[in-house]
């Protein structure tokens, strides 16, 4: 989600591509997990205690945990907990309840057997305004349209078109601040993956490309600032905003998620599950 300046760029082989699915597909599994535990009452820091237990588990390792990029001092937790107005990086922490009637993006990243899994999720605590319900969907649907555009030969800034094109006509926002990115071997790499654009912009994309697509979307003006933690990051007038994440690999003719729960299809369930598109 930060600014990439290395431009080299890696294109994963089959052997590489296998082990991208185990790292996601466990991402997947623990974000899902986390979404069926954001329930009022419990604290963001019970949600990273969940995580942290899970990576214990399966002998894996949660990446933003001590991650130094893009904030003042390393990132002290092991997931980001952002709830409501708060666009990504969240910390979580003691005094954040979840109450009836918020919702929270929950963003997991593993690194399993050298790779990185990294997925985002909005999630309702409890029963959720028609506000909010309608801001998730189509930030989900932002997701999905952007996937269903990524294809060998065609540029990185078709992602942020299909993104634009699903969330603004319904009078949302796209934060323009904090970008998709390649992922592999390194949590952020080359491409920068933008949420806005155009079709002629960008990087070409390559069969073997991993990037992440991560579309924060707002109820207001997309603005955001950074709270006094030095991590937390918020929209400026203080709307709603909500998240959805996957990992992809770009194939010969078309793309495969990396984070998604088996059996599910990425392309019907929203990341964590939370909401299902007919
Ligand atoms: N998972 C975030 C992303 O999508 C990055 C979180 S890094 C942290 O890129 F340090 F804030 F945890
Ligand atoms: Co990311
Ligand atoms: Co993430």
């Amino acid at each position: 989600m930060f600014k990439v300046r290395k431009r080299q760029l890696e294109l994963l082989s089959q052997a590489e591509i296998v082990k991208m699915r185990a790292a996601g597909q466990l991402a997947a599994t623990l974000l899902k997990k986390l979404g069926a535990a954001a329930e009022p009452g419990m604290t963001t820091l019970d949600l990273d205690e969940i995580a942290v237990a899970f990576v214990k588990e399966h002998d894996v390792v949660s990446a933003p945990y001590l991650y130094q990029g893009g904030g003042p001092y390393p990132f002290p937790k092991s997931i980001c907990t952002s709830l409501n107005q708060v666009v990504c990086h969240g910390i979580p922490n003691k005094k954040d309840v979840l109450k009836e009637g918020d919702i929270i993006s929950i963003d997991v990243t593993l690194i399993k057997d050298g790779f990185h899994g990294d997925t985002c999720g909005t999630f309702f605590v409890g029963e959720v305004s028609e506000e909010k319900r309608k801001l998730t969907e189509i930030t989900a649907a932002s997701l999905i349209a952007a996937l269903k555009v990524v294809k060998a030969g065609r540029r990185i800034g078709a992602i942020g078109a299909a993104i634009q094109k699903t969330a603004e006509p319904a009078g949302y926002s796209v934060v323009k601040e904090f970008q998709g990115h390649g992922i592999g071997r390194k949590f952020h790499t080359a491409p920068d993956v933008p949420h806005f654009g155009r079709q002629t912009d960008g990087a070409k994309m390559r069969a073997g490309m991993a990037f992440t697509i991560e579309p924060m979307i707002n109820v207001g003006d997309w603005p955001t600032k950074i709270m006094e933690d030095g991590w937390t990051a918020e929209t400026a007038d203080g709307s709603l905003c909500a998240q959805f994440e996957h990992t992809i690999v770009v194939t010969d003719d078309g793309m495969e998620v990396m984070t998604v729960v088996g059996g599910d299809d990425p392309l019907m369930v929203s990341p964590g599950g939370s909401i299902r598109f007919a």
